[in-house]
C-alpha cells in the first residue's frame, strides 16, 4: 500500500489529470475530504508547501510537488520523476524601470521563498533582509515594504499588471514526483512501477 501526497493550488488540476491518465479513472477529492482511496493507493490532499513535510516524515511514501518548494525545504528526499507540468521560474521582480544596485551592502527582499532568495543574494556577496510573505508578493515593492521580490513567474502577467518587471532568473521549476528514502528502499518495486505508469502518460 502506497500513500501519496498530492498538492492543492495551481498545480492540482494538472497533477490530477496525470494520475487520471495513469490510472484510467477519475480523481476527485469529494467536497472537503482530504483522503482518497483508489486502486489500492491512499491519496492525501495537502497544501503544495506541505507536500515535502508529509513525505520527509514518512506520513506519505510519495509526493507531487514543485521543484521550487523542494529547494526551499532542503529536505533529503528522492526525486523520482519530472512530471514536466507546472513549468515556471523563480525570479527577481522589480519596480518597472528600476535596477538592483549590486554595490549596495544590503537589500530587502519580500518573498515566500526565503532560503532560495537568501542563497541567491549571499552568493553575490550581498546581505539580505528577508520579509517573509505568504501571497500577493508583488505588492511589497509598490508600497515600500521591500526593494524587490523573489517570486514564481509563469506567464509574467501578475508582475506586469502590477507595474513590476521580471529580473534575473534564480531557478527553473516544474512538478516532480518525490519519495521518502525509507519508503523507496522498502517498497521499491511498487514505487518504480507507479513511477513508470506516470512517466508513460
Ligand atoms: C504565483 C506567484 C505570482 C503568480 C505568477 O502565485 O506568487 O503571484 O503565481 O504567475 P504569472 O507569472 O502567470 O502571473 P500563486 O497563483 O501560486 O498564488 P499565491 O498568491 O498563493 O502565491
Amino acid at each position: 500500500m502506497l500513500t501519496i501526497a498530492l498538492p492543492k493550488g495551481r498545480i492540482a488540476e494538472q497533477t490530477l489529470e496525470k494520475f487520471e491518465k495513469a490510472f484510467g479513472e477519475k480523481f476527485v477529492f469529494e467536497d472537503r475530504k482530504l483522503i482518497l482511496e483508489k486502486s489500492g493507493f491512499t491519496f492525501l490532499n495537502v497544501r503544495n508547501q506541505d507536500v515535502p513535510t508529509y513525505v520527509m516524515h514518512g506520513a506519505a511514501d510519495l509526493g507531487v510537488v514543485g521543484l521550487d518548494v523542494l529547494e526551499e525545504k532542503e529536505y533529503d528526499l528522492i526525486k523520482l520523476l519530472d512530471l514536466e507540468i507546472g513549468r515556471c521560474k523563480v525570479a527577481i521582480g522589480l519596480k518597472k524601470g528600476s535596477k538592483i544596485d549590486w554595490n549596495r551592502s544590503e537589500i530587502t527582499v519580500a518573498t515566500k521563498h526565503e532560503k532560495i532568495a537568501k542563497r541567491f543574494f549571499e552568493k553575490k556577496a550581498m546581505a539580505v533582509n528577508i520579509v517573509k510573505l505568504y501571497g500577493s508578493i508583488e505588492l511589497a515593492p509598490l508600497v515600500g515594504l521591500s526593494d524587490c521580490i523573489v517570486d514564481i513567474v509563469e506567464t509574467g502577467e501578475t508582475m506586469k499588471q502590477n507595474g513590476l518587471e521580471v529580473g534575473d532568473t534564480i531557478m527553473q521549476s516544474s512538478v516532480h514526483l518525490i519519495a521518502n528514502k525509507n519508503s523507496y528502499y522498502q517498497k521499491k518495486s511498487n514505487i518504480l512501477s507507479l513511477r513508470d505508469k506516470i512517466a508513460a502518460t
